[in-house]
């Protein structure tokens, strides 16, 4: 791949995020901590130098909302979410000591005995949206598996009924538009229009668990109280869900699909997954390394500090890209080829490190073991259909993901 003149790069256009890794590769041999030209922002890409940005939230604060809400500025757009809920900040976006408060909260909400009490409804979802096309030979596999896999999972936990779906998956597409920051006006209104929409549907919801309690995710939200000694406030909840849904569907949608795409191109590794299915779990710290799904996330700087040598004025923003981090040559070499067996897989960083954690990292672990098992199990001989699969990704500067996968198969023979 030819270099690029850093002075004239664009890194957030559509044509350098379809195709990332050789710009990735190029900033960590020559400028690893990389300001973009004209603005304050600094792209950080090497592996050890966003582990310390990401572990230190003091410096480098998840405070960044002015920037997502830069985009509504537009009077039209803030009208509407004037008829909505205040939007308050509570994981992503909250630094300590005020994260600590909600997230001791929601870690209990998503204990590792709930996930765990959610395997047999994931493996029942994933085998019945597999009979309904195990007969086709052709799927379109993002919209009849990855998709409304993760969504039946957190619909259910979120006592949003089957008959809703299709809300739940255009509320949480409006909100990753939102945080994705490459909306046009048009679709800001309508993302405006969808979020309001889903805070108006989800402060009902709360109000008859908080009457009815029930034993999922919302009636926890509901009913739990926090440190403080008092339950959520309502624009609180509202804000944990919506992260819950941006966090949870699209990248869990994204890191199936990138899986698949990975073992069809590497019929091998495939191979090795048919034969030992216990090298699933290590085969999905592989995809996770290798897709990254949350391809970076911004951090404010809080005071003149420096990273890898470089000086960053207080105020600037990084964005710490985990998905050049996870192809860091010096901590995962031939890191750009696929290695169901790679020994350090799991030192992958899809999921963060430190403070903001990914919450729903076991949960995103077991749908994918899942999906996967079941999929490998049942169906065989997987090809790409001709001419249906662009294998572009949705513009988006913090989420990737495909726009589309249609896949040939054979139905196993049991
Ligand atoms: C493959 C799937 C997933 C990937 C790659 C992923 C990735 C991430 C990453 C990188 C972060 C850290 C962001 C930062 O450092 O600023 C994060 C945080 C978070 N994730 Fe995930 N995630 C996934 C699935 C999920 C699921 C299934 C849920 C919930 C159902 C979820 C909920 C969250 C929440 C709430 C946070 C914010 C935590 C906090 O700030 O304390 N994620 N995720």
């Amino acid at each position: 791949m030819s270099r690029v003149d850093l002075a004239e790069l664009d890194f957030f256009s559509a044509e350098v995020q379809e195709c990332p890794f050789h710009v990735y590769r190029q900033l960590q041999d020559e400028a690893p901590v990389w300001q973009m030209p004209g603005t304050n922002v600094f792209v950080v890409t090497r592996y050890n130098d966003i582990r310390e940005v990401i572990r230190d939230p003091g410096r480098f604060s998840n405070n960044f909302s002015a920037l997502l809400n830069a985009g509504s500025s537009n009077k039209e757009v803030s009208a509407i979410y004037e008829q909505g809920y205040e939007m308050v900040e509570t994981l992503l976006t909250q630094d300590p000591p005020r994260h600590r408060v909600y997230r001791n909260l929601v870690n209990k909400v998503f204990s590792n005995k709930r996930i765990e009490g959610m395997r047999p409804f994931i493996e029942t979802m994933t085998e019945e949206l597999i009979d309904q096309w195990i007969d086709e030979g052709e799927v379109d596999l993002l919209n009849r598996l990855c998709v409304p896999l993760p969504i039946y999972v957190i619909a259910d936990q979120l006592g949003v009924p089957r008959s809703e779906l299709t809300l739940l998956k255009k509320w949480s597409d409006a909100s990753a538009s939102r945080l994705g920051q490459l909306a046009n006006e048009q679709q800001q209104l309508e993302n405006a229009r969808d979020i309001v929409e889903f805070q108006h549907y989800f402060a009902d919801l709360i109000d008859r668990k908080r009457e009815q309690p029930e034993d999922n995710i919302i009636s926890d939200l509901a009913n739990n109280t926090i440190d403080e000694g008092r339950l959520l406030t309502k624009p609180e909840i509202l804000g944990m869900v919506q992260q819950i849904l941006v966090a949870g569907n699209e990248t869990s949608t994204n890191a199936i699909a990138g899986g698949v795409v990975l073992l069809i191109q590497n019929p091998e590794e495939q191979a090795k997954l048919r034969a030992n299915p216990d090298l699933i779990p290590g085969a999905v710290e592989e995809i996770l390394r290798l897709e990254t799904p949350t391809a970076g996330m911004w951090r404010r700087v809080t005071e003149d500090a420096a990273v890898g040598g470089v000086d960053i004025p207080e105020g600037s923003f990084l964005m710490v890209r985990f998905a050049a981090g996870n192809r860091d040559e010096s901590i995962f070499p031939c890191s750009g080829a696929m290695q169901v067996e790679r020994d350090n897989a799991d030192s992958h960083m899809a999921f963060g490190q430190g403070t903001h954690f990914c919450l729903g990292a076991q949960l995103a672990r077991t749908e994918l073991q899942i999906a996967l098992t079941t999929l490998l199990r049942r169906t065989d001989n997987w090809g790409l259909v001709e001419g249906k699969n662009t294998l572009e990704h949705h513009p988006n500067v913090l989420l990737r993901g495909l726009m589309d996968l249609h896949i040939s198969f054979d139905k196993a023979t049991v």
